[in-house]
């Protein structure tokens, strides 16, 4: 029998956006994330649009990506990128060093830009501080965005790309506090200054340049970092953390009380982190210009996905339940949040896709961020779960079974609210309650639940982990609703 419950919807108080941008991603040059994921060569039997595998794109495209991160992570810090231009056989083959795999650079600066018009996505790209030049960063810029007649931008020209990108979001470096230098944050933040002095002046003013932030093991960073910056902070617009979670803990063989500490723990750990770093922001903006907060990178990260795997991992329905909270989390902080990037969007960490050969398969991730595309860009709602137990984890902490968010669209003629059942064996039959005077139908309710948390999609199996529509009866009202132990529903309402 299902537990009593109830959901109380504030949409009378609408407030901040929530940027779509906290449903982007994040690619980098490791494992099979860009070779074999997205990139297959023109003459690869693969079906492809000039290299490109045709079956990611159409899986990407569908989800309408707000910006795409690359080419990493740690590999941006060792990439040149004039290495990947111009025609392909003739481009040299480097040492991928942090990943240690051949680099062949045929995936390079024209092919992520085609990459990006194909799935209808923001370039996002990461300039190389630890181990490039100024110079690197700002001709970089001018590729892509030049428009008067240099050498450089006749260059892209002679590669077949007479009109500049005009790529808005450039990030200056990536974790310069590790793989990105090992520096102190007092230097890097002196070669912040260095950096965005020249990339800003060429990107111009229009231009979001992200400069390195912390993770949980380098918490102190931020501070120091910003300190330093003092007013130059001006050059930058916001600052990019990175928080992984699932430290230790298997990809599918988990026990529940890992689960709890996934879902409970380090849900708390990322939340209470983003917190820290939003007031650190605030307490380092200055009147004359906006500043604010990344998280450049985030997901799960599982014990299986190691170098030698080239951190492949499994996504399971645990990965949903912690895709769709932490949203809700984001939703609620996106006031001072303006884009998250999951890592990595193609066979590595918590992907949305995997790939084998010739087959693709899309992962309870995936889905999630399918399921919650309305949310984007809506107005923040309120909303309580009342009269809901606790699920706790072995170190003790606590976090409602239930949780719901609530998003309102611009012209406030659609709610659309996604709830979440984190109980692994709790349904809640739960009484909701829509604060306002708005007649609303309910019009579409859709749901991912197979009722066991390892459940995956597999080559042979892709449709394991799906979302189904629910039945809604014609004039159908939202007043109650079941909501299944491991769940993840989304409601679309609109006004009548
Ligand atoms: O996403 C994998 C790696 O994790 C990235 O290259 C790096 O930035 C982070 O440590």
């Amino acid at each position: 029998m299902a537990a009593a419950a109830s959901i109380r919807i504030h949409a009378n108080r609408p407030s901040h956006v929530v940027s779509r941008y906290l449903y982007s991603q994040f690619i980098e040059h490791l494992g099979r994330c860009v070779y074999g994921g997205i990139w297959v060569g023109e003459d690869s039997k693969i079906a492809n649009d000039g290299g490109l595998r045709l079956d990611t794109v159409a899986a990407l495209k569908r989800l309408k990506l707000p910006a795409l991160r690359w080419p990493g992570g740690c590999f941006a810090d060792n990439y040149h990128w004039m290495d990947g231009i111009g025609p392909r056989d003739r481009r040299p083959k480097r040492q991928n060093l942090w990943w240690r795999q051949p680099e062949s650079n045929a995936f390079g600066t024209d092919e992520f830009m085609r990459f990006c018009k194909l799935i209808s996505t923001e370039p996002y790209v990461c300039v190389n501080v630890g181990s490039g030049t100024v110079e690197e960063a700002r001709s970089w810029i001018e590729y892509c965005n030049g428009t008067q007649p240099s050498s450089i931008v006749e260059m892209r020209v002679a590669n077949g790309h007479p009109e500049p990108y005009n790529v808005k979001f450039w990030g200056v470096g990536n974790e310069s506090w590790g793989c990105g230098g090992n520096l102190r944050p007092e230097f890097a933040a002196d070669l912040c200054r260095q950096y965005a002095t020249y990339m800003r002046q060429a990107a111009g003013p229009d231009a979001k340049l992200t400069a390195v932030g912390s993770e949980p093991s380098v918490p102190d960073w931020d501070e120091r970092f910003l300190d330093t910056l003092g007013e130059f902070v001006e050059l930058v617009d916001y600052i990019g953390v990175h928080v992984y979670s699932g430290k230790g803990i298997a990809e599918i063989e988990f026990s529940d009380d890992d689960y709890k500490r996934l879902l409970v723990d380090d849900v708390k750990r990322k939340t209470d982190y983003i917190k820290r770093a939003i007031e650190t922001v605030r307490a380092h903006t200055t009147p004359r210009r906006a500043f604010g907060l990344i998280l450049d990178e985030w997901g799960i990260w599982y014990k299986e996905a190691t170098i030698e795997r080239g951190h492949w991992q499994q996504s399971t329905m645990q990965d949903a339940l912690f895709t769709a909270i932490s949203f809700h989390k984001f939703h609620e902080l996106a006031a001072n949040l303006f884009m998250a990037n999951i890592a990595q969007t193609i066979n590595v960490l918590q992907a949305l896709i995997l790939t084998q050969g010739p087959q693709l398969v899309c992962t309870p991730t995936y889905h999630v961020f399918d399921l919650f595309m309305p949310h984007r860009d809506g107005r923040f709602v309120p909303c309580d779960a009342t009269k809901v137990p606790t699920i706790k984890s072995p170190q003790g902490n606590e976090a409602a079974a239930l949780s719901a968010s609530a998003t309102l669209s611009a012209d406030g003629k659609e709610l659309f609210v996604s709830v979440v059942n984190l109980d692994i064996s709790g349904a809640y039959s739960t009484k909701i309650e829509i604060k306002d005077a708005t007649p609303w139908a309910l019009r579409h309710v859709r749901r991912l639940c197979t009722g066991n948390l390892r459940s995956h999609n597999t080559f042979d199996e892709p449709e394991n982990v799906v979302p189904q529509d629910v039945l809604v009866e014609a004039g159908a009202t939202l007043d109650e609703m079941t909501f299944p132990a491991q769940s993840v529903t989304t409601v679309r309402l609109t006004a009548r």
